[in-house]
């Protein structure tokens, strides 16, 4: 831990929020006093105490309801959600012309739906990294099921080549593996709408 203080220390943790990690540990996360070392907080994140607190305040002072019918209840909780879905677009510096936030119980749950509701067509690659979170792989069983093909890729950060902007970030070398795809002589040939009609889409997935 020392050591990685020693090279990291100037940017381990929020060095330019209003608390530092370590006090934030100390007021907000007590429990983890009890011996115990969290390994998951990037996947399954810890509510923090302030958290709790502020949401039991809030859940016992308001009256929030269905936010789909028309009510002031309705309304009110509608405009929060609709605020909630802008606050995270604007934090992913995400346009909302372009972007949509959609809530769901968590990353296995959000990456169904999009192995769901993607446009494959048999013509459609699914891409993702060898090192990939496991519920994206789920998403092969989605695009092989639709004739699509799927491959996963090793990634390689090389150094910058000679002539290339730093600013363009580093070099990255991809090695695809075998290619997979299943029997789809007895899918049918279904004609798209909509705003996909005709069009190829494709999935690359990158862990980050
Ligand atoms: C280690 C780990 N943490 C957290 C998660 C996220 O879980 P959830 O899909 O419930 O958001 C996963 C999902 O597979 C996981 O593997």
């Amino acid at each position: 831990m020392e050591e990685f203080l020693k090279e990291f220390g100037d940017y381990y943790g929020y060095p330019d929020g209003p608390k530092s990690i370590t006090e934030i540990r100390e007021t907000e996360f007590k429990r983890l006093d009890q011996g115990v070392v969290y390994l998951d907080h990037a996947g399954s994140t810890l509510y923090s105490e302030l958290q709790m607190e502020n949401i039991f305040n809030d859940f016992t002072s308001s009256v929030y309801g269905n936010p789909h019918s028309q009510s002031d209840i309705s309304s009110t909780t509608s405009e929060i959600i609709a605020d909630a879905r802008r606050q995270v677009l604007e934090y992913f510096n995400a346009s909302p012309e372009d972007y949509s936030c959609v809530f769901t119980s968590g990353a296995t749950a959000a990456l169904k739906i999009v192995g769901e509701t993607f446009p494959w067509t048999q013509d459609s690659n699914f891409v993702y990294t060898m090192e990939n979170h496991n519920s994206v792989l789920g998403i092969r069983e989605y695009a092989l099921g639709k004739g699509a093909s799927a491959c996963a890729v090793d990634i390689e950060e090389a150094a910058n080549q000679p002539g290339q902007l730093a600013s363009s970030g580093p070099f990255i070398k991809v090695k695809p593996r075998a290619v997979q795809t299943r029997n789809t002589s007895k899918l049918q040939n279904e004609e798209s709408r909509g705003p996909f009609a005709r069009r190829i889409f494709s999935l690359f997935f990158h862990p980050e």
